[in-house]
């Protein structure tokens, strides 16, 4: 009898245990997210280091001061810091959505073979790589490859693509992204550079629809503003293997998502790729706007804002704040977990 008690008040203990248990460890974590996002932001918040983007007249009159850290977990949790609500122009992140949207109808095979996979080591606007590496874009996340695969995206007109890729975004976002004119307008009258870009890949036939309008449903997408927040709800939505942490919705096939992060991984922070990832060690996209998304397979997605860029065109705040999140959250890749 006392026996049976005492099996049945064990039991209790251990089915308590394991309810409590999770859930206790669960607040920890979180309470640990937000701990080292603050230490970072204190860290980071003064430092004056690089310099906005000024060839794009717009971006040179965004304050340089703002600074902003979200993170969202495969679950769907929500951290913020900072300036994670101000709409900023998503730039050259955009190129890693544009791809999972033409890779709705492209495979990854398709992909490689259309404009390429392989690290440039060259500025994100460079001709030089197009000349050098086969006469074709070269990889999806430099201006020719976005261009390139911009044009991939199926559908009957330009204007039916430029709104299924608006419509894709709001999807990832869990909100309804709109175009920041005045940074449309200004990109759009700087961007013969782009545009000599997508004819040169029209002569070498490695750009898949008119390359003009190509150019400025490129130029248009660079020019969405978004917050922090929306950029680690897309980031998580990759971390979450392709399944947006709130809607539930699936919005990227399962087995492209290894091949959209090998490259990130590959040439996301352009000629400094290499750089990023020896020392933070996560797939990562960079913005001239001054975000930078990072991705912790099955754990976040990461999202930094702050203006000033280095030489290469990746905001140096960002990278110093992945830096000391990926460290401290042990989330780089090449880690082993501690036992
Ligand atoms: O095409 C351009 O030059 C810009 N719309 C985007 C470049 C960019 O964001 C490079 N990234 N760091």
């Amino acid at each position: 009898m006392k026996l049976r008690s005492l099996n049945r008040l064990l039991f209790l203990l251990c089915f308590n245990l394991l309810l409590i248990g999770p859930a206790f460890s669960q607040k920890k974590a979180s309470d640990n997210i937000l701990k080292i996002m603050k230490e970072a932001y204190e860290l980071y918040k003064a430092d004056k280091s690089g310099k906005n983007a000024d060839y794009i007249p717009y971006l040179a009159k965004v304050d340089p001061n703002l600074y902003g850290i979200t993170v969202v977990t495969a679950e769907g949790k929500v951290y913020e810091l900072g300036d994670t609500n101000f709409e900023f122009g998503i730039e050259s992140i955009s190129k890693v959505f544009v791809l999972c949207l033409a890779m709705q109808s492209h495979t990854p095979e398709d992909i490689m073979q259309k404009i390429g996979v392989n690290a440039t080591g060259f500025p994100f606007n460079s001709v030089t790589s197009i000349e050098l590496q086969g006469k074709k874009a070269v990889n999806p996340l430099v201006n020719a490859g976005a261009m390139a695969t911009t044009s991939l995206v199926k559908a009957e007109n330009g204007a039916a693509k430029w709104k299924k890729i608006n419509d894709y975004f709001n999807k990832l976002a869990g909100r309804e992204i709109k175009v920041i004119d005045e940074l449309y307008q200004s990109e759009a009258e700087t961007n013969q550079h782009n545009q000599a870009i997508a004819i040169l890949l029209q002569s070498y036939n490695a750009i898949y629809d008119n390359p003009l309008e190509s150019c400025d449903i490129y130029t248009k997408q660079c020019s969405f503003g978004t917050t922090a927040k929306d950029l680690a709800m897309m980031a998580a939505t990759l971390a979450n293997n392709g399944i947006q942490p709130i809607s539930k919705e699936r919005l990227i096939e399962t087995d492209h998502i290894p091949k959209v992060l090998a490259v990130m991984a590959t040439n996301g922070l352009y000629e400094t790729s290499g750089e990023w990832l020896y020392s933070i060690g996560l797939p990562a996209k960079s913005g001239v706007g001054g975000g930078i998304i990072a991705v912790a397979p099955g754990k976040m997605g990461i999202a930094v804002f702050a203006p000033p860029l280095d030489e290469a065109g990746n905001s140096v705040k960002a990278i110093k704040t992945i830096r000391y999140l990926s460290d401290k959250l042990q989330l780089n890749l090449f880690k082993a977990a501690e036992h």
